[in-house]
């Protein structure tokens, strides 16, 4: 590859902005031309591309957000669209492709691979929801956040002997749930891979109380049901509970990246970079066991990652 394009796409995660500087200073530092698509696979449709030099990249590694910008684009899921994708990015003469997103991102660059551009898929997502890397990028800080909101809404909590509900984001995926549930000390995490029923939830708060504890945190992944139908629950079993919803919606995405994810997208962010100079192509980067590694873009869309369920069961083993 002479020439490499880079994109964000799908919602986006703390730690973008490091993946894109890593990728645009390791193509200039291996002699590549880079270009940044602004807006995604609608900027690719709309020819929306612009060289990047060094000082593109500069002051961004701290920041939220991504400076490329992001978008779901309907037309790009069409062939017709993904045709046109694909000769944009021939006219402007480029050959290499890097995507940072998530599930949606992967098969644009899935297709656009079978067309001739050579791709590298990127992990950006703070739902930690892709298979084939133990991380994603965005999600320890997505984590640090709700973290940090429960250490809060305890101080409170505990005071009034209330039980709180806090949902968090995570559609198919329980991870953020789960991590920042073992981290905070949550009696109670409901994810969509563990079914559960209400009044479980009710029974083990009741115990909760009766064993001494001051309050109860129950952490709701959005994806295992809503916030408002667990305390409508609570609040039919054990009224003097007091339940309180906290939905902390997208204040998850934002804000600056932990060294974690800042580190994760920097060497993520090279790793595509040299992936593609070695000829590699329609692949997803990832870490796992510490290791760099990539997958075939294909098997990591069909695959939906496995939960760690030991880790689920010491959460609560832990939170008695
Ligand atoms: O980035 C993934 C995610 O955070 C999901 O957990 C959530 O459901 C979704 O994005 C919401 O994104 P948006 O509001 O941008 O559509």
């Amino acid at each position: 590859v002479k020439k490499i394009a880079v994109l964000t796409s799908g919602g986006d995660s703390q730690g973008m902005n490091a993946a894109v500087r890593a990728v645009v200073r390791s193509a200039l530092y291996f002699g590549l031309e880079v270009y940044g698509i602004q807006r995604g696979y609608q900027g690719l449709l709309n020819s929306d591309i612009f060289p990047m030099d060094l000082r593109s990249v500069g002051d961004i590694i701290q920041r939220g957000g991504t400076v490329l910008q992001s978008a779901r684009c309907k037309e790009f899921m069409t062939p017709e669209g993904q045709q046109k994708g694909a000769q944009i990015l021939r006219d402007h003469g480029i050959d290499g492709l890097v995507v940072i997103g998530g599930d949606g991102s992967y098969q644009g660059a899935n297709k656009l691979s079978k067309l001739g551009i050579k791709t590298m898929g990127l992990p950006g997502t703070i739902d930690n929801d892709i298979s084939y890397t133990d991380y994603t990028i965005g999600f320890d800080t997505a984590v640090s956040i709700v973290v940090d909101a429960i250490n809060k809404l305890r101080d409170t909590m505990s005071s009034h002997e209330r039980s709180s509900i806090v949902e968090v984001m995570g559609r198919h995926c329980g991870d953020i749930a789960l991590h920042a549930g073992l981290a905070s000390g949550a009696e109670t995490i409901l994810v969509p891979e563990v079914e559960y029923s209400l009044e479980e939830v009710s029974e083990r708060m009741k115990q909760n109380f009766a064993h001494g504890k001051r309050h109860s945190i129950i952490i709701v992944a959005e994806g295992a049901g809503s916030g408002d139908l667990v305390a409508q629950e609570v609040l039919k079993s054990c009224p003097s509970y007091e339940p309180r919803v906290t939905v902390l919606g997208h204040i998850q995405r934002g804000g600056t990246p932990t060294a974690f994810d800042r580190n994760l997208a920097s060497r993520l962010g090279d790793f595509a970079v040299r992936k593609l100079i070695e000829g590699e192509s329609d692949k997803a980067c990832g870490i796992i066991k510490g290791e760099l590694v990539t997958t075939d873009i294909d098997k990591v869309v069909n695959t939906k990652k496995p939960f760690n369920m030991e880790l689920y069961e010491l959460a609560l083993r832990l939170s008695q």
